[in-house]
């Protein structure tokens, strides 16, 4: 099998930049009460005419230049996503032609919040077995548009953004491992409930305001910790190593106490740990992808540091991915 590398990431927010004060006159919340129980003191908000592909464009555009690649040499893109331009088609069909990627299979994936781990695994795996070369992988939301404004339990959570990864083959390091997984019973705990084949729209669903984000937070917050922790233990013992191993942890940005919980349980110490939540907010699909690409860009990963992914969402789904540089 083919070793297989992240070649060159990128990374859009928008320009509208909400923060907690402006979110006090909204509903019944203050800065103190967010910081503390969330870590988040700002989120980007798409504007009207952007679009989950606009973002996915931007995200794009910087991760193909990194790598060096032309939009014509790929051929595979996966969008992870669960606010797509629309319900069909893809919205990597749609970024596709907006890239010009003329000879690429494209599909979105629905893994909420570990969506970009999902489709980092699957390009990984094609890649490995010759099936294909170059792969983008986009983690890309408007959560703003899902979101319910007057709901201070979640409007004070959730942020827009996009994050975009190359991957090709390479010739030492890459993806040493990968661990994946999904609990279907709690689907219940976080969902958009109207808008599908259940609760198709009418005036009923959207009187009902059915067409936002609801969510159990505190029953998640504990099954967060329990699967992020047991992911990157998976997917580092898979690869042979152990937190001790790890130079970089970067863990899905949902909420800072879930972050520290989870590192105290892999006894990891802080400057391990890549944290932008006080920026962006949970961006869910982009959130790692947004991260990883920070976290570079900022000098935080050298050549042969072995940096760990790590992310969970609701599905429920989870999972890790082992990386050395
Ligand atoms: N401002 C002020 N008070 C608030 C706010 C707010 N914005 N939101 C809730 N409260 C109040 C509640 O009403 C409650 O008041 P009460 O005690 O009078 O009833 C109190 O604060 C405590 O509420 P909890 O829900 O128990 O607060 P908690 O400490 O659990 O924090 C939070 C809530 C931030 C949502 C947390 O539970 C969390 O982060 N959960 C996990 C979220 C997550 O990981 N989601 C999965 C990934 S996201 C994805 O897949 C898209």
């Amino acid at each position: 099998m083919k070793k297989v590398g992240i070649t060159g990431l990128g990374k859009y927010l928008p320009k509208k930049v909400l923060y907690n004060k402006d979110l006090e006159k909204m509903v019944d919340t203050s800065d103190e009460w967010i910081t503390t129980r969330t870590g988040i003191k700002e989120r980007h908000i798409a504007a009207k005419h952007e679009a989950v592909s606009d973002l996915a464009v931007h995200a794009a555009c910087g991760a193909l230049k990194e790598a060096g690649l032309k939009a014509s040499e790929l051929d595979l893109l996966i969008v992870a996503t669960v606010t797509s331009d629309m319900q069909f088609p893809s919205t990597a069909c749609v970024v596709q032609a907006k890239l010009g990627v003329k000879n690429a299979v494209c599909f979105d994936i629905s893994a909420a919040c570990a969506g970009f781990l999902y489709a980092l695994v699957i390009a990984q795996q094609f890649i490995a077995r010759n099936a294909y070369k170059n792969a983008l992988v986009i983690g890309s939301e408007v959560l703003s548009c899902v979101t319910d404004w007057q709901d201070r339990n979640t409007c004070v959570l959730f942020g827009d953004g996009a994050g975009a990864a190359v991957l090709s083959e390479v010739k030492s390091g890459g993806m040493l491992s990968s661990y994946l997984g999904s609990n279907g019973t709690f689907t219940d705990l976080l969902m958009v409930p109207a808008g599908g084949s259940r609760n198709p729209a009418s005036c009923k669903t959207i009187g009902e305001r059915q067409h936002y984000i609801k969510m159990r937070g505190n029953e998640l917050f504990k099954i967060a910790v329990k699967s992020m922790a047991d992911a990157a233990q998976n997917a580092l013992s898979k690869a042979g190593l152990t937190s001790d191993d790890v130079d970089l942890f970067i863990p899905h940005q949902a909420n800072i106490r879930i972050i520290s919980a989870v590192a105290k349980r892999l006894g990891l110490s802080e400057e391990k740990i890549f944290i932008n939540i006080n920026k962006y907010g949970n961006t869910s699909s982009a959130s790692t992808a947004i991260a990883l690409c920070e976290a570079q860009q900022e000098g935080k990963i050298k050549k042969g540091d072995v940096v760990v992914l790590d992310a969970f969402g609701a599905g429920l789904v989870w999972g890790a991915c082992v990386f050395k540089w």
